[in-house]
């Protein structure tokens, strides 16, 4: 996982896809609310031998002290989480400042067609699954005062990766 240092928190970590990717020398921890796919992900981080505090809890609300952590990563999940708002502010939150925000999810496409399958698609996904296939969590990071300083989009631009950082308030110290 690039860009990944120090006191790394993700957010809706699921099944810990991202548990191989991640360097030897962070401290993990893992959120998620569904307690049977964190099981999941501790039987996973058992046979890689990789050390994560995998926790049960809401990405609304996360149960982490302001300005703690140096990463907080969230993949493919802020399509289903139910206010990315409130989930991005709280990212935000706890990220140290000069701290790291690593997110990747699919996002409605920069193609007008291919955004209204994703529209037709959501009739069905959203008040089945509460899965949402047209938000852009660029708004989220930009309204929470991060700063991105990469991003990018790949097939048909329905794939968005951002990397952006906490700013370091005058007078405030980077740790
Ligand atoms: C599609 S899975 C992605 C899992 C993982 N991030 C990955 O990339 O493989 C979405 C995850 O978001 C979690 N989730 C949804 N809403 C949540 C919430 N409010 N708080 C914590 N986890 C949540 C789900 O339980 C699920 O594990």
């Amino acid at each position: 996982m690039h860009g990944c240092a120090g006191d790394v928190v993700e957010v809706a970590i699921g099944t810990g896809l991202n548990l191989p990717h991640y360097p030897a020398a962070i401290r993990l921890v893992g959120i998620d609310h569904n307690a049977p796919m964190l099981a999941i992900a501790e039987q996973r981080a058992a046979e890689l031998g990789v050390g994560a505090d995998l926790r049960v809890g809401d990405a609304e609300a996360l149960d982490v002290p302001d300005g703690s952590v140096d990463t907080v990563v969230c993949t493919f999940s802020l399509c289903g989480i139910p206010d990315p708002h409130r989930a991005v502010a709280e990212m935000a939150r706890v990220l140290r400042p000069g701290g790291r925000l690593l997110l990747a999810d699919h996002v409605a496409s920069s193609y007008a067609v291919v955004r209204g399958v994703q529209r037709l698609a959501e009739l069905v996904s959203v008040p089945a699954a509460g899965e949402h296939f047209r938000r852009r969590p660029l708004h989220e990071v930009e309204a929470a005062g991060l700063e991105v300083t990469h991003r990018e989009r790949f097939t048909l631009g329905i794939v968005e990766r951002i990397s952006a950082t906490k700013p370091v308030a005058r007078g405030e110290v980077r740790r």
